[in-house]
């Protein structure tokens, strides 16, 4: 449905993509998982016609993006990382402008915006100004802009940042629903959690290179660590943390925990007990576990994947 060969894309002074390669298959939900800078705006915005590449092979739903860019994204819809919406119209009457960029009959269009509306939970407030919505909201209105010419692809750059939890629930339910009907999604994140829960395939990226993709299970099997002692403290804070990374270069932290990744986290479990009671971290639980996302980002790259 979607390939990529050896995309570059060069601005002035920075190589932003250095020749990154993937396919994905129909119905297939892609993922492009990387920090910031990555290049995975760069990467959507070439791939929805917005940025021009610098050299590379694209195809789209079997149409070249360089001799056919029309007919490629008639086929995709595209949520872009910055909301895209007028604030002094309403939701109903910025989908309805949207919509009409794609040539959807007005009747029909009309019919899919309550659709939409309904299905995203704001049919209530249709026609209450934008600027009067929350970040949330104003996010699930710009996913439904990308749906309403119903595409087979779908693009997402990072759909779900700084919104709140119940606005985020939702659009996790209308992606598993959309990703069930059979649509083809590309989705950055920097969310290791997003990535595993949705992904069927998963590209890492880091500065400007995919440095490994497959599935969650094939990327676990190429980390060469596969062990990681988890352990959370009543007193964790920056300093700490530090002063532990100053003498582990292996560690992440996490929501209130760090993973000490291991190749035999038997045999490491006292040496991390010991060296977090001497710089006077107190543990109050440990637990062994296997490699994520996060750790296996950290075992390709020596960094984190969240600063
Ligand atoms: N218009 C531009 N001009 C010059 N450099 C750019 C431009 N857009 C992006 N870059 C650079 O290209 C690199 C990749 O940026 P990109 O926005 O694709 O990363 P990203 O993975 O989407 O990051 P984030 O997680 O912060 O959204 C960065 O070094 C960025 O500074
Ligand atoms: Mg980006």
């Amino acid at each position: 449905m979607i390939s990529v060969s050896n995309l570059r894309k060069k601005y002035d002074a920075a190589e932003a993509l250095k020749g990154i390669s993937f396919e994905i298959q129909k119905g297939e939900f892609f993922g492009l998982l990387g920090p910031n800078g990555a290049g995975k705006t760069t990467t959507i915005s070439i791939l929805s016609t917005i940025v021009e590449p610098s050299q590379g092979e694209i195809s789209i739903a079997g149409f070249d993006l360089k001799k056919n860019p029309t007919a490629c994204k008639k086929n995709i819809g595209v949520v872009p990382q910055e909301i895209a919406l007028y604030n002094d119209l309403s939701a109903f009457d910025n989908l309805l402008f949207w919509g009409s960029l794609y040539q959807v009959p007005v009747e029909v269009l009309k019919k899919r915006i309550d659709e939409m509306l309904h299905l995203f939970g704001l049919y209530e407030r249709r026609n209450e100004k934008i600027k009067t919505y929350s970040g949330g909201m104003k996010r699930r209105i710009n996913i439904a802009a990308a749906l309403l010419h119903q595409p087979q692809i779908i693009f997402m750059d990072e759909p779900t940042v700084g919104i709140d939890p119940q606005s985020r629930n939702l659009i996790y339910e209308v992606i598993a629903k959309l990703h069930q009907e059979g649509m083809t999604f590309v989705y950055t994140t920097h969310y290791m959690e997003e990535a595993e829960r949705f992904c069927d395939r998963i590209g890492i990226m880091d500065n400007g290179q995919i440095i490994a993709q497959g599935t969650l299970e094939e990327l676990k099997s190429l980390s060469k660590i596969d062990e990681t002692i988890v352990v959370s403290f009543s007193n964790l804070d920056d300093v700490l943390f530090q002063q532990l990374a100053t003498t582990h270069n292996s560690i992440v932290r996490e929501d209130g925990v760090v993973r000490f990744l291991s190749s035999d986290a038997k045999a490491d479990l006292s040496t991390v007990i010991l060296e977090c009671n001497r710089i006077g971290l107190s543990i109050t639980h440990i637990d062994i576990q296997g490699v994520n996302l996060e750790t296996i980002f950290l075992s390709l790259t020596g960094k984190q994947l969240r600063d």
